[in-house]
């Protein structure tokens, strides 16, 4: 019989939590496959000296499993490590983000973090990035100019109905761009003037990604 898709998220949680040591000062991402993470961490015996979320429903499992959370501004290095899934992921360590709306605060997590580890499921590996549309939180007075400026290159613009981030802010998705060069649009994204976050994770991308199979769960390190 077959894992179905939550017995293969929790698979690779627990997998995460046995990449873990004592003591570790944690980034916490979010989403359904890090619920599993929380989960799996809060049910251990390894206890992690704090937890920076990404987001107030991580932050929120976290407190009820009694793991401490603090603000990144309590933090005075870089975190240990931070485990988080993706929405794809590609043969570089590349991902796609933000199916959950978490991207900005994820990607500011990772970037104080030393390491990025993914969880994800092999349904999420791909070759190239932008199959799942490429999110972008906007600030709201942009999202006319944002969305031009998104089809001038290519994209199909769709405003996420009836989300706001945690930072109060509306998400556009982004359907049919090709990201063959994920640092390239990435930077290129960014520039444009009222762009908050984009979902495309190179610049800090996976260093080292732990994939879950109906044959098990695989470890793959990114150079
Ligand atoms: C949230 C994210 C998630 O990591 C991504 O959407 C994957 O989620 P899930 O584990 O539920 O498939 O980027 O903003």
């Amino acid at each position: 019989m077959s894992l179905s898709s939550d017995e293969l998220k929790q698979a690779v949680a627990k997998a995460a939590v046995r990449e873990l040591t004592p003591g570790m000062r944690l980034g916490v991402g979010t989403g359904s496959t890090v619920d599993f993470f929380i989960d799996a961490l809060g049910e251990s015996s390894l206890a992690v000296r704090l937890a920076v979320s990404s987001s107030v429903r991580s932050e929120q499992r976290l407190r009820a499993h009694g793991i401490q959370v603090v603000s990144l501004n309590a933090v005075s290095e870089p975190l240990d490590l931070y485990v988080d899934g993706a929405d794809e992921i590609d043969g570089s360590g590349f991902m796609t983000k933000g199916g959950g709306a978490a991207l900005t605060r994820e990607k500011i997590v990772a970037s104080a973090s030393k390491a990025f580890l993914c969880i994800v499921d092999d349904s999420k590996q791909v070759k190239t990035l932008g199959r799942f549309p490429i999110p972008i939180e906007v600030i709201e007075m942009a999202i006319e100019p944002v969305s031009r400026a998104l089809l001038a290159m290519g994209g199909q613009v769709r405003l996420r109905e009836g989300v706001l981030t945690d930072n109060g802010h509306p998400i556009l998705d982004v359907h049919g761009l090709v990201i063959d060069d994920p640092r390239a649009w990435e930077d290129r994204l960014n520039a444009l003037p009222g762009v908050v976050t984009n979902g495309i994770f190179a610049r800090q991308g996976a260093a080292k990604a732990l994939v879950s199979t109906q044959q098990g769960v695989r470890s793959i390190s990114f150079g």
